[in-house]
């Protein structure tokens, strides 16, 4: 699958300012810096970031708020990973195709560079260069996207506790719509409120971002299964080794591929109202979609 065209200048204009952002390896203590940019520089798509950019771009051509959302978002990922792979949680030694954080830098300081990029995450969204009551609004969506109400900590709960046991599928729609769906809906949503939108036209994003991001989750479900740790760049077939409440082990293969594309035409219908305005978000569903990695 290609990237969509605009995607490698999104893609520099992030790593332009992740690289200004974070503490350099020098600054001391220098170890949680060089921890925390080993994770940050590993390789990661910058989805959230990407789809942040894209969704402000809708409403302005001053994007300079977006991208430190973006960073923000991406930071919180990156700490999101480095903590799911930790041998109290998913006990990785493969992310984003190298030694995972815990592995590099001992399990101390994993922990740490995770607490670190969160802290840091906030101090960036306060910083954003934004009216106050758009950056608190900003500040809120990401805090509750990241959160335990139906966000990624509430998610990551009933992942770890619905590990070996029977699926259902009232309790797997909560863990994708929760651990992955809820941060790619904070980046759609944050993005757009960065860049000034309506709050019609915010709510609109809003059911965009939680379709699309549950897509995105039944579709990584997916290439656990189909695909190989070298293609993924993590352990490949790891989901069922540790029993987890996925869609492929719910539904099947080819079922959770149909649910995947249904919830993709049902995102992209949330755009239709906005036109040629929406084309570039329309590309990036597709991709998100369509992806082998
Ligand atoms: C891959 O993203 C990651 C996901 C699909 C999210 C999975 C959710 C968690 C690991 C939640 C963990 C939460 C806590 C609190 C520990 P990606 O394909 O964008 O990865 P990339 O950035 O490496 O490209
Ligand atoms: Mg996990």
């Amino acid at each position: 699958m290609k990237l969509p065209d605009f995607y490698a200048a999104d893609h520099a204009a992030i790593e332009a300012a992740l690289e200004q952002i974070l503490p350099a390896e020098t600054t001391p203590p220098s170890s949680i810096h060089r921890a925390m940019r080993y994770s940050v520089f590993a390789g990661g798509k910058r989805v959230r970031p990407v789809l942040c950019l894209e969704a402000a771009r809708m409403f302005t051509e001053n994007l300079a708020a977006a991208v430190q959302t973006g960073c923000a978002l991406e930071f919180i990922h990156t700490y999101s990973l480095i903590h799911d792979d930790l041998p109290a949680l998913d006990n990785d030694d493969l992310r984003r195709g190298k030694p995972t954080n815990h592995k590099v830098f001992g399990e101390a300081m994993a922990i740490l560079a995770g607490d670190a990029l969160l802290t840091l995450a906030f101090q960036t969204l306060a910083g954003a260069p934004l009216d106050p009551e758009r950056r608190v609004r900003v500040i809120s969506e990401i805090a509750a996207a990241a959160g335990t109400v139906n966000g990624m900590v509430g998610g990551q709960v009933a992942d770890v506790e619905g590990e070996g046991k029977p699926v259902n599928a009232a309790t797997l729609e909560y863990i994708h719509r929760s651990k992955t769906a809820a941060l790619i809906r904070g980046a759609i949503v944050g993005g757009a409120i960065a860049g000034g939108a309506a709050s019609e036209d915010v709510e609109r994003l809003r059911r965009f971002g939680d379709t699309i991001g549950w897509a995105f989750q039944v579709v990584d479900d997916v290439l656990d299964v189909e695909e190989s740790s070298a293609a993924l760049g993590k352990t490949a077939g790891k989901d069922q080794a540790q029993q987890k409440a996925t869609y492929p082990a719910l539904y099947g293969l080819e079922k959770s591929r149909a649910i995947a594309a249904e919830l993709e035409a049902r995102a992209l219908a949330e755009l239709d109202a906005f036109g040629e305005r929406a084309a570039r978000l329309r590309q990036l569903a597709q991709f998100l979609v369509a992806r082998r990695s």
